[in-house]
């Protein structure tokens, strides 16, 4: 087994004690860092950035170098996937993410390969390679994919969306045409995630983005469904210890019954859900990640202290809180704010562990 100097983030995961709270944000490597916004101009673009291993070791390592953070997180992104199936994905500058093809007819998601994780994917596994040896144990590593939902909407809208008409369309004409893509999702996706954990990641968390768009029945069948598959095919434990899964869908507060019992071992919150309403309903089987809204950094320091003692408050005593945003730090978040975030966490948790 590997020695952790902080393994904080993974006993929290476990439910088991801790000094502190553990804290970590969700797209902490990202553009409010001019640091960042510089590797990626000498990378050149974004998708340059995540195939180079050691400029994505770089802006991982970067927020570790800021604030003392208890946890990276690999820096890629969850549509490397559709890419190795053969989407083609490109990034216009200021419109988000693009397919050149994206998936109109069950002959398309027939012809759909399942990538070869140490092939197609071997960038990833480099990175996560390089970062693991630089990190040099100071902190664990988290690896990630999405969701099948939450990719084959990219794959099927052909990039982000509002209305998701296009799958929605699929999801009721062809609704085995979209079953078949998110089975064959599911795979590349448990494929590529223990290909990750033999690589070094330390824990892996599922994004589920957009699984908040659906009704409640469709929410069951056509992402949870796909989730649970993968908790059910994830290697379990590596290098002598328990590799724990977080699943995350945002606006996903009302299956947090259904998420908790799928096997994981951690469910991720955004800001809508209270969080000691959370703990009430799954806290006895899960730890819980989150879940401060992401807009109270534009808040004054006073303010986002008073806003993290609320929430740690809320889950009250006791072990399995991951502090986190509720999602992705925004870009023009002042980077002296996501500091002050960090050191409340830590310091005003201190009389909820311990005695
Ligand atoms: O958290 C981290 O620091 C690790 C890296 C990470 C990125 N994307 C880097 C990235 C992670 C975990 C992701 C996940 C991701 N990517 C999700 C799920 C989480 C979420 O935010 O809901 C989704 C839906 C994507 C798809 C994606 N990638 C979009 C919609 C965009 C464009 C967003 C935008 O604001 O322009 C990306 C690009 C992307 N991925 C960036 C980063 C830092 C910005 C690209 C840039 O530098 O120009």
């Amino acid at each position: 087994m590997s020695e952790l100097n902080n393994d904080r983030y993974l006993r929290a995961l476990l439910r088991q004690d801790v000094d502190t709270t553990p804290v970590w944000m969700m797209r902490q490597a990202g553009r409010y860092l001019p640091e960042y916004k510089a590797t990626r101009a000498q990378a050149g673009d974004f998708m340059s950035l995540c195939r180079n291993a050691e400029l994505a070791c770089e802006v991982t390592l970067q927020p570790l170098r800021r604030y003392p953070l208890d946890a990276a997180i690999l820096f890629s992104d969850i549509l490397t996937v559709p890419d190795a199936m053969g989407l083609g994905l490109y990034f216009e500058q200021g419109e988000g993410p693009r397919f050149e093809r994206p998936l109109r007819s069950m002959a398309d998601v027939q012809a759909l390969p399942v990538p070869d994780p140490e092939d197609e994917l071997g960038y990833v596994m480099n990175a996560v390679r390089t970062i693991r040896r630089e990190l040099k144990g100071q902190v664990p590593l988290i690896g990630f994919s999405g969701s099948p939902w939450t990719l084959a909407t990219y794959m099927v809208e052909g990039g982000s969306s509002k209305a998701f008409t296009k799958i929605k369309q699929m999801m009721y004409a062809e609704p085995a045409a979209l079953h078949l893509l998110l089975d064959k999702l599911a795979d590349s996706v448990i494929l590529y995630l223990n290909a990750q954990i033999r690589a070094g990641a330390q824990s892996v968390m599922v994004f589920d983005t957009w699984g908040g768009v659906l009704t409640p029945r469709d929410y069951l069948e056509f992402s949870l469904r796909y989730m649970h598959k993968i908790v059910d095919g994830l290697i379990r434990e590596h290098d002598g210890r328990r590799v724990p899964v977080t699943l995350f869908t945002k606006n996903g507060g009302q299956w947090l019954e259904q998420i908790a019992a799928t096997g994981c071992d951690a469910v991720g919150l955004d800001w809508t859900t209270d969080i000691s309403d959370a703990k009430r309903r799954i806290g006895d089987k899960v730890a819980l990640q989150g879940n401060m809204d992401p807009s109270l950094l534009y808040a004054a320091p006073a303010r986002i202290r008073e806003e993290v003692a609320t929430i740690l408050a809320g889950f009250g005593k006791g072990n399995g809180h991951v502090f986190n945003l509720g999602h992705g730090i925004h870009q023009d978040v002042d980077p002296e704010h996501a500091g002050v975030f960090v050191d409340a966490v830590h310091e005003l948790s201190r009389p909820y562990h311990g005695g």
